[in-house]
């Protein structure tokens, strides 16, 4: 398996509650290369079209309000199998069903505040990292 990028948000609840080092920390402890790291606060239109593939969900309204909510870091995340690796340290969606050792069983509070998103596919980490970063901000 050959090195790959992906694409890592630390949400408002995250933010919020100071743990961008502590989340940083797991995922360097985890083999993580941080190339790429702002920290940004979305608009409606950005926070929208980001969760765009969401857009028909119930929940869509909510998804977009919250990620405006507060203050985001997003980054590209630069490991071998990245994308899957990364699903795996972040664990379920939903932290009641998060395994032990994942970021989101430590610190998600719910299925909302759920503390980061990561890409599900190599195709949606493309399009995901171009949605955050140019080439040059992406420093390996
Ligand atoms: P994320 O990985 O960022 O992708 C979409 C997000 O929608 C998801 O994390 C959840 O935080 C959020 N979400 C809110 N409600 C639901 C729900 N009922 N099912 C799935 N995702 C939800």
């Amino acid at each position: 398996m050959t090195v790959q990028r992906t694409l890592s948000i630390l949400k408002p609840d995250a933010t919020e509650r100071n743990l961008t080092g502590a989340i940083n920390a797991m995922l360097e402890e985890a083999g993580f290369r941080i190339v790429a790291q702002k920290r940004v606060h979305l608009s409606e239109k950005q926070a929208g079209a980001f969760y765009a593939v969401h857009k028909e969900r119930p929940f869509y309204g909510e998804l977009v309000s919250y990620m405006m909510s507060g203050p985001v870091v997003v980054q590209v995340l630069e490991r071998e199998d990245a994308v899957a690796k990364y699903r795996d340290i972040m664990g379920a969606t939903n932290p009641a069903n998060a395994a032990e050792g994942t970021i989101r069983k430590r610190f998600a509070e719910s299925i909302e505040r759920n503390s980061v998103h990561g890409s599900d596919s190599a195709d949606n980490a493309a399009t995901e990292i171009k949605f955050f970063f140019s080439d040059c901000e992406i420093v390996g």
